[in-house]
């Protein structure tokens, strides 16, 4: 068995090791134009050229859990498209939502600013029945992100496309339930696909309908934000403040006003990072079970977009 490793961006050799170490008897090579025919490829972010070389692809694994950078890409049509299921990731998207909610909830900021200042003085506390917290698709990662904030007592509501039964969650659905949805939340967790269906979601329309006083997280990708109804409405006052780890271009422009805006807090995309030998594991046995005929989980939908 052959298999192609086709991610531009990331430094091979590592992957290569790994993935003949989970697979002996696999023949593992980075693509280059030109390349032998493989069975099987790991991508992220692959040019249209290594699609249209590779007709007889069995499977191909992206290496991440949003295939947006596959979207575009024309795929042969008895290639099947697998994404990342988790391995790892799901409880780093828990951990940085949950960080950014409590360090807002409980105004770290405010305390570290009047440490620094030598002013020894306690704020009036929020009540978390005040502070619902919605998210935004309810799949992998959306749904272990609420299980983490319902653990810290937060109202927890959740919005996806199918309807779902999560216990301690209320769960809305479709596009009908979208403003029931927003309206009941203060804090808004983004954690959706990027698809033509969500593209621009988080708008003037829709944040607007958040309580006042709202707050934003967006772990998915940049362009679920209109940055610029973001800004006007943290600018307003409607919203308290937003922390965002994905932009419309990464890395994000040195112009850009969220760098200096003092309600938004940035990270660079890492929100829940790729984790090599999590990955491998998932995608060697991926993998093992395809050969023997077994069905695979994580098949990406093209029509649906994720
Ligand atoms: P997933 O398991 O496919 O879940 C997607 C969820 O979004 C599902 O609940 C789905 O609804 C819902 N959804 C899709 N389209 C919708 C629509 N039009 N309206 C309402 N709900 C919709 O994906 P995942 O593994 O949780 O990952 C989610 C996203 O996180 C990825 O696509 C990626 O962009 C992002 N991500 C970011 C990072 C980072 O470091 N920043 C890391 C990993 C992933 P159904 O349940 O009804 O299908
Ligand atoms: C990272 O952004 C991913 O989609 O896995």
């Amino acid at each position: 068995m052959r298999i192609s490793f086709c991610c531009p961006s990331m430094e091979s050799q590592p992957w290569l090791e790994g993935l003949r170490a989970a697979l002996p008897q696999a023949e593992v090579a980075p693509w280059a134009s030109g390349a032998a025919p493989a069975d099987y490829a790991l991508v992220w972010a692959p040019p249209q050229q290594f699609f249209d070389e590779q007709p007889q692809l069995k499977a191909a694994f992206n290496i991440g859990a949003g295939v947006d950078a596959l979207l575009p890409l024309r795929v042969p049509s008895k290639t099947v498209l697998a994404r990342l299921e988790d391995a790892g990731m799901a409880v780093q998207m828990a951990e940085y939502v949950c960080h950014a909610l409590i360090r807002h909830f409980r105004e770290f900021d405010a305390y570290a600013e009047q440490m620094s200042l030598g002013q020894w003085q306690a704020r009036a506390p929020h009540m978390r029945a005040d502070w619902p917290v919605g998210i935004m698709g309810l799949g992998v990662l959306g749904k272990r992100v609420a299980k983490a904030v319902a653990a810290f007592e937060f109202p927890v509501l959740g919005w996806s496309r199918s309807q779902h039964a999560i216990e301690g969650v209320r769960c809305y659905a479709g596009q009908a339930q979208l403003d029931d949805f927003l309206s009941a939340c203060k804090v808004l967790v983004c954690l959706l696909p990027l698809t033509p269906d969500t593209r621009d979601i988080l708008n003037q329309r829709n944040l607007s309908r958040l309580q006042p006083g709202g707050y934003v997280i967006n772990v998915a990708r940049g362009a679920h934000v209109v940055d610029d109804d973001l800004l006007a409405l943290l600018d307003s006052g409607h919203l308290a403040g937003a922390t965002l780890d994905v932009f419309h271009t990464e890395p994000l422009p040195d112009a850009h006003p969220f760098w200096r805006h003092p309600k938004i807090t940035l990270t660079p995309h890492i929100s829940a990072r790729t984790l090599r030998q999590e990955t491998i594991a998932q995608i060697a046995a991926k993998i093992l079970a395809f050969e023997h005929g077994q069905a695979l989980s994580g098949i990406v939908d093209l029509q649906r977009g994720y």
